[in-house]
């Protein structure tokens, strides 16, 4: 029984707290990957939400006692998917991804199933049109909430830019934002045709492609807005989620305030909300 079981020294299949059970894998790039997996039945959580997911951490030396090795994860799939999706940046020396990136069908992950954060509805004000201003990974929790039938409720307008070194880095976005062309659950809840109100403006920053330059750069220049046909944005129509690397955030931040946005937050929704993407 589990009492002698503890004793031994033979490695033993650990049963993992909260753990959940991969269902699938797609490898976009040598850094990023993106995995789906199963979802306790009793939790609950609004698009665009994060949770803490990992892996046992391995034993410690002098006791031989493992811990859960966690991190932050914006949920990347709907409220409404029976399964939970990720996507995650893989850093080789990274004490989390290293070894996640190598997980398959089949294997178990921790959850912790409390979700948390910043960009959701509820933290904004209602609006004519929505931002979603991504980098990197930082798409994930936009791959949430471009599939809640709630975004297009709300807004007539849903603008998507996400700024990544490479063309590769794009695809998992380009790939998402395509599909909800055929998409048919949104199609019956919100209308044939609800795709139409998205605006997808990719940008690379390292690797040649359509619009090179950082978003950052490309609005302050006027380039993105008589791209996209629209103005700077302002604080009467324009709402706006932020998630990318700190740096992004924080001068993306400065730019939404001059314009005249304020930031939001669950009890106080106000004109905008920003979220770093965590790295390992
Ligand atoms: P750049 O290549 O010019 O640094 P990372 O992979 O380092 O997180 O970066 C993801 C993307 O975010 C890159 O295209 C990077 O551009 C861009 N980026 C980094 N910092 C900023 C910033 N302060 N404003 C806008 N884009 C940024």
């Amino acid at each position: 029984t589990n009492a002698t079981a503890v004793k031994t020294d033979a490695p033993k299949k650990m049963v993992l707290p909260d753990a959940q059970t991969v269902t699938s894998v797609r490898h976009w790039t040598d850094r990023l990957f993106s995995f789906r997996m199963t979802r306790p039945t009793s939790m609950r959580f609004r698009s665009g939400e994060f949770v803490m997911i990992g892996l046992m951490g391995d034993p410690d030396p002098k006791t031989g006692k493992q811990k859960p090795l966690l991190r932050a994860y914006s949920i990347a799939s709907p409220s409404w998917d029976e399964e939970l999706e990720f996507y995650s940046i893989k850093v080789q020396d990274g004490p989390l991804t290293s070894r996640l990136q190598h997980i398959q069908p089949g294997d178990e992950i921790i959850l912790r199933p409390k979700p948390v954060g910043t960009l959701v509805h509820d933290a904004l004000l209602p609006g004519k049109r929505l931002w979603f201003f991504a980098t990197g990974t930082g798409f994930a929790p936009f791959a949430s909430l471009l599939r809640e039938p709630q975004t297009y409720e709300d807004y007539d307008e849903i603008i998507i830019t996400h700024t990544c070194r490479e063309v590769g880095e794009l695809a998992y976005g380009a790939e998402l934002i395509e599909g909800l062309k055929s998409d048919e659950l949104l199609a019956e809840v919100i209308g044939e045709g609800f795709w139409k109100k998205i605006k997808y403006y990719p940008t690379t920053t390292r690797e040649q492609s359509p619009k090179m330059g950082r978003i950052t750069d490309l609005m302050r220049t006027g380039e993105a807005f008589a791209d996209l046909g629209t103005g700077p944005l302002v604080p009467a129509t324009d709402r706006a989620m932020i998630c990318g690397n700190l740096a992004f955030n924080l001068e993306l931040k400065e730019m939404l305030e001059s314009y005249g946005l304020e930031e939001g937050a669950n009890s106080d929704p106000k004109q905008y909300v920003v979220e770093k993407a965590f790295l390992d």
